[in-house]
């Protein structure tokens, strides 16, 4: 099974990622986590990306299509992965096909998280993760079942994006406005495009992907 989350920053991608990982037995391969990596290890890819990155600006398309290239022939994507934050051009996407294309390998569903602009702002300002096993929280939505502790792997350490602040968000939504939701009808074009409601609970966004995943009859 080869899928994409698509949505607005804010929308979920992560959050959802990670339990269909663990249920799925998928690899997440997030564009975003991977260029925050870079950046955090002081490689070249992360000095090109960082101040583009603080800036709500996409990474040019060379850069995170070669990072995915490179990536999607390991070993442990022979199972199939999720691709979170990846593609965000209509360019990334006919990359992604390429790369695929040379394997006999083809996206089976691509899922679009709705959710209500509005709602972002504040989803995204609450957000924090665990430094060490990277599970998402929100300081009113999801907060760790015991305080300060990690409800995955029990870390006691927590992180806030740099990005996270109310110009970024601006910059980052207006980015998905004009350049990722042209892929949409990319992807509807195709047959393999569904959509669940992100403005519904955590656990409810769960259980429509897991239809929405269920009822591709392909892996
Ligand atoms: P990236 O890391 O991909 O950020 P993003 O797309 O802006 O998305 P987010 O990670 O902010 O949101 P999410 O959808 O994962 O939501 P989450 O689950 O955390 O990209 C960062 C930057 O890297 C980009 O701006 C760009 O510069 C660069 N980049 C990355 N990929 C690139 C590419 N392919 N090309 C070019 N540049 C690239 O949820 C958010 C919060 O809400 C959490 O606190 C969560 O607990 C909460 N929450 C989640 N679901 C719900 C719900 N249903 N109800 C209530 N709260 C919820
Ligand atoms: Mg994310
Ligand atoms: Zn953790």
């Amino acid at each position: 099974m080869k899928l994409i989350l698509l949505g607005p920053p804010g929308a979920g991608k992560g959050t959802q990622a990670k339990r269909i990982e663990r249920d799925y037995g998928l690899v997440q391969l997030s564009t975003g986590d991977m260029l925050r990596a870079a950046v955090a290890a002081g490689t070249e890819v992360g000095r090109q990306a960082g101040e583009v990155m603080a800036a709500g600006r996409l990474v040019p398309d060379e850069i995170v299509v070669s990072i995915i290239g490179e990536r999607i022939v390991l070993p442990d994507c022979a199972k199939g992965f999720i691709l979170d934050g990846f593609p965000r051009t209509v360019a990334q996407a006919e990359s992604l096909d390429r790369l695929l294309a040379e394997k006999e390998r083809r996206i089976d569903r691509v899922i679009e998280i709705a959710v209500d602009v509005a709602a972002l702002v504040e989803r995204i300002s609450g957000r924090f993760s665990c430094t060490r096993c990277g599970a998402a929280y929100h300081d009113r939505f999801n907060r760790p079942q015991v305080e300060g502790v990690c409800d995955v792997c029990g870390g006691a350490e927590f992180t806030r994006r740099q990005d996270d602040n109310a110009d970024t968000v601006a910059a980052r939504l207006k980015a998905y406005r004009e350049e990722t939701a042209p892929l949409l009808p990319y992807y509807a074009a195709r047959g393999v495009l569904r959509s669940v409601d992100g403005m519904a609970d955590i656990d409810e966004v769960t259980r429509q992907l897991r239809s929405a995943i269920d009822g591709s009859g392909d892996n």
